[in-house]
């Protein structure tokens, strides 16, 4: 168990740790706090401008932050593929990458790369990213994907992967998303058995952030937005589980990390609340090849 006491007094050594969806919630609050622990922190955002607001916010805080603000929209291959080449020719290296930015059970449209956006954005992105990261991460580097509860909910249909034949629900096809984050950790362990890099997987438990109230969810969660104070926890809280994946020495590979219990005494590994789906081998390799084949990108494994 990896208690919240020794997370927040550890020491870490000098590492650049990239964090997508950085500007907001989870990821904001991961950036704030690694930041404090002398990282250069380089915060991938969707609008440079929410980036450089979120970044002054961390300076009230944090004294001489080392951290860059990179755009990154995961919603486009291109703007993938500039922002991993800016970050090669940033730095010499990556020791952590958060895959954390996401959207939550929005209604039905499309990525500018013509993918169902949640499925896009969550995963196909984040995979895409990582794949073209890969080479430039370093020995013993840690991916960190960030996947939810709601994969427990999950399920694919490999001939609908995109509900191109119709049956688009939001929350269903966001339970598929991060149900393929989840699959995608196991599906890379396995690639790189004789790697000492390693991925892991997280869930936030529910935390107070952006994710409920955006105008393009479902009404019932931009319903039940105001009143989330009221019983989840704060997005500092809810970024533990990340921060601790990003920097514990005690995880491993494959693990899935989330709050222990409510009151956030600590944090488990909670492989016994992995959807079996994400398990399976046949499933991670349909997974793969349809993730390579939708993105065009390959790992260079
Ligand atoms: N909050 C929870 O209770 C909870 C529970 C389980 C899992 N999670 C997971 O936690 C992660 C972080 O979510 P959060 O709760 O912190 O929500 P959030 O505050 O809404 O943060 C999401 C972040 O993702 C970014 N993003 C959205 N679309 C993007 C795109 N196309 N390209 C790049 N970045 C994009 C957002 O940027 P903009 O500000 O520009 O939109 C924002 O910075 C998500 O993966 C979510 O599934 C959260």
């Amino acid at each position: 168990m990896i208690s919240i006491e020794a997370l927040r007094n550890m020491e870490i050594p000098a590492q650049t740790i990239v964090i997508t969806g950085a500007n907001s919630g989870i990821g904001f609050e991961a950036a704030k706090f690694l930041a404090a622990k002398g990282a250069h922190v380089i915060m991938g955002v969707r609008s440079l401008v929410r980036g450089d607001e979120a970044l002054a916010l961390i300076e009230e805080e944090v004294e001489k932050p080392h951290v860059s603000v990179l755009e990154l929209d995961l919603s486009s291959l291109k703007s993938i593929e500039a922002f991993v080449a800016t970050v090669k020719k940033t730095v010499d290296s990556v020791d952590v990458l958060i895959n954390n930015a996401g959207i939550m059970a929005v209604k039905e449209g499309k990525t500018q790369d013509g993918f169902e956006r949640q499925l896009g954005i969550n995963h196909l992105g984040h995979f895409a990213l990582t794949a073209q990261l890969f080479d430039h991460l370093s020995l013993k580097a840690r991916i960190v994907n960030v996947s939810s509860q709601a994969h427990l909910m999950g399920s694919f249909d490999f001939d609908n992967l995109q509900y191109e034949n119709g049956g688009y629900k939001p929350f269903k096809a966001y339970a598929q998303s991060k149900l393929a984050n989840i699959t995608f950790t196991h599906a890379l362990n396995d690639k790189l058995k004789d790697k000492s890099i390693q991925a892991i997987t997280v869930h936030p438990g529910v935390a107070k952030t952006g994710l409920f109230g955006r105008k393009d969810g479902v009404f019932a969660f931009r319903l039940f937005s105001p009143l989330m104070g009221l019983f989840a926890q704060p997005a500092s809280l809810g970024a533990l589980p990340t921060i601790a994946a990003a920097i514990h020495p005690s995880v491993t590979a494959n693990e899935f990390l989330g709050p222990k219990e409510k009151g956030h005494k600590g944090y488990l590994t909670q492989n016994d609340r992995i959807n079996p789906k994400a398990l399976d081998k046949k499933t991670q390799a349909a997974l793969w090849q349809a993730s390579e084949t939708l993105t065009g990108v390959t790992f260079p494994l």
